[in-house]
C-alpha cells in the first residue's frame, strides 16, 4: 500500500504588494509546487499582499509592529509573530517582502526552514562575484548607484545574519543603460518568482523535514 504523504504546509510573510506571494498561490493551485499556502501574515496593515491571500482563500493575519525602533516593541511583536506562525504548523516560512530583520533568538525558536527572496547576488562559498554583494533593503537602488553592469536574484536560507544564510539559487540579471528603480525591479520580478518557485518545488521533493540538511540548489 501506498501511503500518501500530507502537502507542506506553508507560510509566507509578506508585507509588499506580494507578487512572489501570488506566484506561488498560482503554482500551488496548479499544482506546480505540491504545497498549500495555510497563511499569509503580513506586519502591514492594508498591505496588497493580504488582499492576495483573501482573494485566493487563505487566512490572512497582520500582526502590526507599535514602534520597529523601540527595542521592547520589537520584543513583543516578535512574541505574536511566533504566536502566529507556531498556530498555523508550517513545514516552511517563506519571507517574500517581510521588512523586519528577525532575531537570532525568534529564528531559534522556529523548528522550520526559512527561506528569503532578495533581489540582488549574494555570496556563494567558492563562487565569488566581481561585483559588490549588495544586502539589506535597498539593493536594487545600491546596484543602480554603483553603475553595476548586473544584478540580480538570490533564494537563500534564513539565518541570524541578514541576507546571509546558504544560498540556493541566484541568477544574474542585466543593467541596462537608462534602468531606474521601476525598469529594474520589473525585470528582476519575473526571476524572483521563478527561482521561488523552483526552490519551493525542491523543498517540497525532498521530503524535507526540521533539521534536515539543506538541499544545495545552485
Ligand atoms: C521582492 O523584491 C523581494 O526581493 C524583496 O521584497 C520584494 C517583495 O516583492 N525581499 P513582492 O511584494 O513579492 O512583489
Amino acid at each position: 500500500m501506498t501511503v500518501r504523504s500530507r502537502r507542506r504546509r506553508v507560510i509566507v510573510l509578506a508585507s509588499g504588494d506580494g507578487s512572489n506571494l501570488q506566484a506561488l498561490i498560482d503554482s500551488c493551485e496548479t499544482g506546480t509546487v505540491e504545497a498549500e499556502i495555510t497563511g499569509v501574515i503580513s506586519h502591514t496593515p492594508g498591505a496588497h499582499a493580504l488582499e492576495r491571500a483573501r482573494s485566493a482563500g487563505i487566512p490572512a493575519f497582520c500582526v502590526p509592529i507599535t514602534n520597529r525602533k523601540d527595542p521592547y516593541s520589537r520584543k513583543r511583536h516578535e512574541e505574536v509573530l511566533l504566536e502566529t506562525l507556531k498556530a498555523l504548523k508550517p513545514d516552511i516560512a517563506v519571507l517574500a517582502g517581510w521588512m523586519l530583520v528577525l532575531s537570532r533568538k525568534f529564528l531559534g525558536n522556529c523548528h522550520f526552514p526559512i527561506l528569503n527572496v532578495h533581489p540582488a547576488l549574494l555570496s556563494v562559498e567558492g563562487m565569488p562575484l566581481d561585483i559588490p554583494v549588495l544586502k539589506g533593503a535597498h539593493a536594487v537602488r545600491d546596484a543602480l548607484e554603483l553603475n553595476l553592469p548586473y544584478t540580480g536574484v538570490s533564494i537563500h536560507l534564513v539565518t541570524e545574519e541578514v541576507d546571509g544564510g546558504p544560498v540556493l539559487l541566484r541568477e544574474h540579471v542585466e543593467i541596462v543603460p537608462g534602468d531606474d528603480e521601476i525598469s529594474l525591479y520589473a525585470r528582476l520580478k519575473p526571476v524572483e518568482h521563478r527561482l521561488l518557485i523552483s526552490a519551493m518545488r525542491s523543498f517540497v521533493n525532498s521530503q524535507l523535514t526540521p533539521r534536515t540538511p539543506q538541499p544545495t540548489l545552485h
